[in-house]
């Protein structure tokens, strides 16, 4: 029996506990503690962390700030965007990927995403294109990278920056490069719930070294290299990630290889497995994606195809003991926020003739009614748990029949 209807649960331990941490973070951080050297300008840390992160990329650059919305809106900036400027971006993400594009001053034009890999579709961003367009905006969502082959096609030939959120995406690779080094400029997050975590945190690394010292320079209240402590050059603002994240996250990517190669492989285990369940359509892993970093485990439930509702398997995937939601309830120009064009200073002409109530993206509505997500720790897990979590989709699909369908 369903453990939702009383009947004994598939699982009932935990799975791993995120983040994961040791002895190796606790000396770093007590070494930063006691050397008095707590800011970006003083201690090493973080200048440690951005070689490093921008070296894994093969990028010649990194510049951590202290959080990943603030490396996109640094990208943006640096990227040279001005009022009114265009930037396409996909309405099934986080706020920030569309946010940063408001707080740079410009407007964020909605490009609809593939079913199947939940990333923006090149079709759909063909056609958002205009004469006012500069910059796109993919997200590797999930941690699959985003067809960034056609996407680079569209930029190149209508002249586009693009700048990667990657914010799901540490140690992905597409085509054996890096996610994060296949556009201009990338943004990562290392937020608490991310695969790379100092708590709050972020980075944008590029090869350029031009855009790297114009985000270098946002990220530090406008001073240039070289320039006096007193000397302020562009409006910017104090970015500057800590010393002690700059501590651990030395010591998280220390960890990071190991785990997204078990991400990677209990994912794609994952993925074949629920494949062959009535109505569980996993994110389609393309062939140029050669590692994905499963920041989410992701599912298509289709209702109809499966017997039940994805509200009902959500709740009885809970019961069963396996941790789970729905995740973003509708897309994103549905927020009050672009509903409402509460842009504050932001976008002063533009708002009139802006209307996110007539943005039309059925493909994301299709997939917020139908997304289950699964969060990365429980990736790091043994092939028994990944196993649990066949198992309970199974048992659910077989006794589908006392969940409501709808
Ligand atoms: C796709 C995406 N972009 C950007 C961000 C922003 O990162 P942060 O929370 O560090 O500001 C997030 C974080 O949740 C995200 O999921």
């Amino acid at each position: 029996m369903l453990a939702l209807f009383g009947g004994p649960p598939v699982r009932t331990r935990p799975f791993p506990a995120w983040p994961v941490f040791g002895t190796a973070e606790e000396e770093r951080l007590i070494a930063t503690l006691r050397s008095g050297l707590w800011g970006r300008l003083d201690g090493r840390q973080v200048e440690e962390f951005e070689r490093r992160f921008a070296a894994m990329h093969g990028c010649r650059h990194g510049v951590a700030v202290v959080n990943g919305t603030a490396s996109l809106r640094i990208a943006l900036l640096a990227a040279g965007l001005r009022a009114e400027d265009e930037v396409i971006v996909p309405p099934y993400t986080f706020l920030s990927t569309a946010s940063a594009v408001v707080e740079s001053n410009a407007i964020p034009v909605f490009a609809d995403i593939d079913l199947d890999t939940f990333n923006l579709d090149p079709v759909a961003v063909r056609a958002a294109i205009t004469p006012r367009t500069r910059a796109i905006v993919p997200v590797h969502f999930a941690g699959l990278p985003a067809d960034m082959t056609a996407l680079q096609a569209i930029a190149v030939e209508d002249r586009l920056t693009i700048v990667e959120d990657a914010a799901h995406a540490h140690g992905a690779s597409y085509r054996g490069r890096p996610a994060g080094s296949l556009g201009v400029m990338a943004s990562f997050s290392f937020q608490s719930s991310k695969n790379l975590t100092s708590g709050e945190g972020g980075i944008v690394i590029t090869s350029d070294d031009d855009l790297a010292a114009a985000c270098r320079s946002i990220q530090n209240c406008g001073r240039v290299e070289g320039g006096l402590w007193y000397e302020h050059h562009v409006i910017s603002g104090n970015y500057r990630l800590g010393e002690f994240q700059g501590a651990i996250l030395n010591c998280q990517l220390d960890r990071l290889e190991e785990q997204t190669a078990a991400r990677d492989a209990n994912g794609a285990y994952l993925a074949e497995c629920l494949g062959s369940v009535p109505g569980v359509h996993p994110q389609r892993r393309t062939s140029d994606c050669t590692r994905h970093a499963y920041h989410l485990f992701m599912v298509r439930l289709d209702a109809a195809e499966f017997g039940a509702s994805r509200n009902a398997v959500v709740r009885a995937l809970e019961a069963e003991g396996i941790p789970c939601s729905t995740g973003y309830g509708f897309p994103l120009p549905d927020q009050p926020l672009f509903r409402n064009k509460a842009f504050g200073p932001y976008l002063p002409d533009a708002r009139q003739r802006l209307d996110y109530a007539s943005v039309r993206c059925p493909v994301s509505d299709l997939v917020c009614a139908q997304s289950i997500w699964l969060e990365h720790p429980l990736l790091l897990g043994t092939r028994d748990d990944m196993d649990d979590v066949v198992r309970a989709f199974g048992k659910i699909h077989r006794e589908r029949g006392r969940l409501e369908a709808r």
